[in-house]
């Protein structure tokens, strides 16, 4: 089952309008079933824009990105954007004006599911991400803490049941104690439910713990991908070199 090819990125490349530069110039990666592949790379070097194109938030200019062998063209945009992927954003966006319930409840609406099939996946997947349902269910999102807050977004990316889970920065501006506590979960996902992650982080020590590959991104290029292992001892570029020995901080 592992090493099956899963999302396939041909020679993709992103120009936004207005830019020179390109938001992302001809990446090309594959990404396995079952793996967590984290991106690290400096701000602006088009993680963001490469999660967006996967479930179709952004088209790229150029290139082909085929899911199960299939391009990604030929799907259904509904179907892979709550089918597929679930999608864990930058900044959280939940509706502030909704109950922790109906927040989740909103994606399984969408998809026509039965009034008790909903309250019964909202019950299991807020006592999967430890939110007591009775104790949480019904509070609006600003009577949550920030770490409560991403275990909801986390616990609505997976209410449709996807294959493959997007999530971009959704720690980032958490303790460190509540970090590490999610990213037990996201480990545990991995393992229970057997999602394929892309993780968009630019914290060295998560994407050392959580990713089974690591890609570090700058200017739009994948710089090298490859193991913690290997981009630790044979890093190809200086920056690479750089990022593995001190992180972002310097
Ligand atoms: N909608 C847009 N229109 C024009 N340019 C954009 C747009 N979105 C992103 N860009 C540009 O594309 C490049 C890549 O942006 P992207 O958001 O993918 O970076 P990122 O790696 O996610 O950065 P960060 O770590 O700050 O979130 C940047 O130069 C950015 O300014
Ligand atoms: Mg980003």
């Amino acid at each position: 089952m592992k090493n099956q090819k899963i999302i396939e990125l041909i020679n993709i490349s992103k120009f936004y309008p207005g830019n020179e530069k390109p938001g992302i110039n001809n990446v090309s990666l594959n990404i396995q079933r079952g793996e967590i592949l984290v991106l690290v790379g400096s701000s602006g070097s088009g993680k963001t824009t490469l999660l967006k194109m996967l479930n179709r938030l952004e088209e790229p200019t150029s290139g082909a990105i085929l899911i199960n062998g299939k391009d990604i063209k030929s799907y259904n945009v509904n179907e892979l954007r709550r089918g597929f992927f679930g999608y864990v954003f930058q900044k959280i966006g939940l509706f502030p004006h909704m109950t922790v319930k109906e927040n989740i409840e909103i994606v399984l609406r969408l998809d026509n599911k039965p009034i008790i099939f909903r309250e019964k996946k909202v019950r299991e997947l807020l006592d999967f991400m430890r939110l007591s349902p009775n104790v949480y269910g019904n509070r609006y999102i600003n009577q949550l803490s920030g770490g409560e807050q991403q275990r909801v977004g986390v616990a609505r990316a997976l209410a449709t049941d996807s294959e493959c889970l997007l999530m971009d920065e959704p720690f980032g501006a958490l303790d460190a104690v509540t970090r590490c506590e999610l990213q037990d979960e996201i480990l545990r996902l991995k393992e229970n439910l057997k999602k394929t992650i892309i993780f968009v982080t630019h914290d060295i020590s998560e994407a050392f713990k959580l990713g089974d590959r690591i890609g570090v991104m700058q200017n739009g290029n994948i710089e090298q991908l490859g193991t913690k292992e290997q981009l630790c001892e044979f890093p190809k570029t200086p920056f690479v070199e750089q990022l593995m020995r001190t992180g972002f901080r310097t």
